[in-house]
């Protein structure tokens, strides 16, 4: 299948599977792809929290993630999206790792936005993780689930991991075959291409 006809045939799954289980080869293949994600000036100011069906932690995660609860409990493993919170703890992770030139270019670009500028910078980037993700999962064909519809805050006090904040988290599985929301019963919707893709 065409990576087109793999884009048309994704869709984010609000049923899984509770059986549905991905292998470990599987996941490590998606760790891997997460880390090679791009990132302005290979900035990658983020962390990847992966959670599977055996940890309790995914049931606390749940909890704190209104109408996506029963997904995230059904599903094989969650996955939750986080991003450096402050510009002095990015700024360590850069300094002598990163080239002269892109931490010239933080500094006189993205630095004089003030720490909200930052922060907003550094959110986008972790985004961007999020579209190769949801990608690579089209790809290898395995069902997933974005989620902005979490409580980040509960996140943050469950996880603690000090530095980063949550921002989204993805739950992955297999679908339940009677999922009203793939695409055989419920049709992809999209802007015409017309609209989107503008030539000038
Ligand atoms: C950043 C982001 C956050 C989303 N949050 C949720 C969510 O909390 N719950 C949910 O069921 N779907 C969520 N979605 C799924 C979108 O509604 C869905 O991607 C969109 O309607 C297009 O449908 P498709 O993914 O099936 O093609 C989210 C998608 C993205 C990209």
């Amino acid at each position: 299948m065409s990576f087109l006809e793999k884009m048309k045939t994704r869709y984010t799954v609000k049923k899984y599977n509770p059986q549905g289980h991905i292998s470990e080869e599987k996941i490590n293949e998606l760790k891997e792809i997460l880390n090679l994600s791009p990132s302005s000036i290979n900035s990658q100011p983020w962390n990847f929290i992966f959670v599977n069906n055996n940890s309790k932690v995914k049931d606390q995660l749940a909890e704190a993630s209104y109408w996506n609860k029963e997904k995230i409990v059904q599903s094989s493993h969650l996955i939750v999206f986080q991003s450096l919170k402050n510009s002095e703890d990015f700024e360590k992770q850069i300094e002598g790792v990163l080239p002269e030139g892109s931490v010239n270019y933080y500094k006189n670009f993205i630095k004089p936005k003030g720490e909200d500028g930052i922060r907003s910078w550094l959110k986008h980037q972790v985004y961007l993780s999020l579209g190769v993700f949801l990608s690579a999962c089209a790809d290898m064909g395995i069902d997933s689930t974005p989620m902005e519809g979490i409580e980040p805050e509960r996140y943050d006090d469950i996880l603690k991991n000090e530095k980063y904040e949550t921002l989204f988290a993805v739950a992955i599985g297999e679908r339940d075959e009677a999922d009203t929301n793939q695409p055989k019963f419920n049709p992809k919707t999209r802007l015409k291409t017309g609209k989107v893709i503008v030539e000038a």
